[in-house]
């Protein structure tokens, strides 16, 4: 693996990943989450030389009636898991999101259950009861600590 470079991406960017890691076989519609197409994500990614490895977005939205952040769309390439590639998106996404004191917080997400010690060791602690959203597994609300 080379140097990773992370930065802010486009939408356009991280659709092509977004869609063979998280909608693989499904049409590139399915791709796009809501607020993609009002340009209202704020989207991350992680460059390994010069093609991307692993992406990740978040969106503010409203939950229980007020404004928050939610983070979706974390993906890792394939044959790049398990190497701290995810993880070092996370933490340079995160950092920026706590730095920024106009972010709508808390922040949050619904994790893969997979994915959730890979959030816990980053502060998030996850509460209520696992539930299924059809296609895509179990999951569990996690929420960003502090
Ligand atoms: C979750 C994911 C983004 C992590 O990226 P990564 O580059 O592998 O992350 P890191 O190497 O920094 O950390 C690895 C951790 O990811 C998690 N992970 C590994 N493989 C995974 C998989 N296939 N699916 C979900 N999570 C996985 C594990 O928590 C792992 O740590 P552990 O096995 O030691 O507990 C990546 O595995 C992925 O794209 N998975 C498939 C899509 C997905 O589940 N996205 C998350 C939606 S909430």
């Amino acid at each position: 693996m080379n140097t990773l470079l992370i930065r802010r991406a486009t939408l356009d960017e991280i659709i092509p990943l977004r869609h063979a890691v998280l909608r693989a076989g499904r049409p590139i519609e399915t791709a796009y989450l809501p607020g993609d197409a009002e340009g209202l994500g704020e989207h991350w990614g992680a460059w390994n030389g010069g093609t991307l490895a692993a992406c990740v977005s978040l969106y503010q939205v409203h939950r229980n009636g007020q404004p928050t952040t939610q983070l979706r769309g974390a993906a890792t390439v394939e044959g790049l898991r398990n190497q701290g590639v995810g993880g070092a998106l996370l933490d340079a996404t995160l950092a920026a999101w706590r730095s920024n004191d106009q972010a709508a917080r808390p922040l949050w997400c619904n994790a893969r259950i997979r994915a959730v010690t890979f959030y816990e060791r980053r502060g998030f602690i996850a509460s209520g009861e696992p539930f299924d959203f059809p296609d895509a597994g179990t999951h569990r609300y996690m929420e960003l600590a502090g």
